[in-house]
């Protein structure tokens, strides 16, 4: 059973999904890393009984320092596998180094197109003629890393709302099964 970080810092959708989920895989979400004391994540954790591991950036000078303690904590852990989930904070070289192809994120466009934030409003009042959901290896960019798995609908005929219902549903959906596909392949 292989153990996994899930790092987040809002409302952790995708983080209970992830941990739900995992009963049907091979690996556990062994600690919720967040850097907000008050985000709606931190008492799914609590609700599901995963440990968590809180810190605020604000309180440190650079990000390496808060990042190496995070690293020394994990490896203790023997975390395989790192995954974020609306976590907030670009990872810096030091993270990216120790962890090298075992950091993946999930976002809701079909990247390349619509990296950032906004990307389902945006896709959505642009007629995009595809809207969907992205999971990829995190390099130094901002969602530009290898894209692992993508997964899309057509946003015709539908309300932006719906569109916003229906590609966190595909998140919820599409990133535990890929978790399992990553850890078989390391
Ligand atoms: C998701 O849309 C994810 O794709 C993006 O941030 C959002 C997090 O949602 N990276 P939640 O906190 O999991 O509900």
């Amino acid at each position: 059973m292989s153990k996994i970080a899930v790092f987040a810092s809002g409302n952790g959708s995708n983080f209970q999904s992830i941990v739900e989920s995992s009963k049907e895989y091979d690996y556990n979400v062994d600690i919720l890393v967040c850097n907000q004391a008050n985000a709606f994540v931190i008492e799914r954790a609590n609700s599901l009984g995963i440990e968590t591991y809180i810190f605020n950036h604000k309180d440190y000078k650079d990000r390496s320092i808060y990042e190496k303690e995070i690293i020394n904590y994990l490896k203790v852990r023997d975390v395989k596998l790192i995954v974020l989930a609306g976590y907030m904070r670009l990872l810096s070289k030091t993270f990216l180094d120790e962890y090298e192809g075992r950091i993946i994120n999930i976002h809701p466009s079909m990247l390349p197109d619509y990296p950032g934030i906004n990307s389902i409003e945006d896709a959505y009042n642009d007629k995009a003629s595809n809207i969907g959901v992205t999971i990829f290896y995190v390099d130094s960019g901002v969602d530009t890393g290898k894209i692992i798995e993508q997964s899309g609908f057509t946003i015709v005929n539908k309300s932006l709302e719906k569109v916003r219902q229906m590609t966190h549903e595909l998140e919820h959906e599409l990133y535990p099964k890929t978790i399992q596909k990553v850890l078989e392949e390391q």
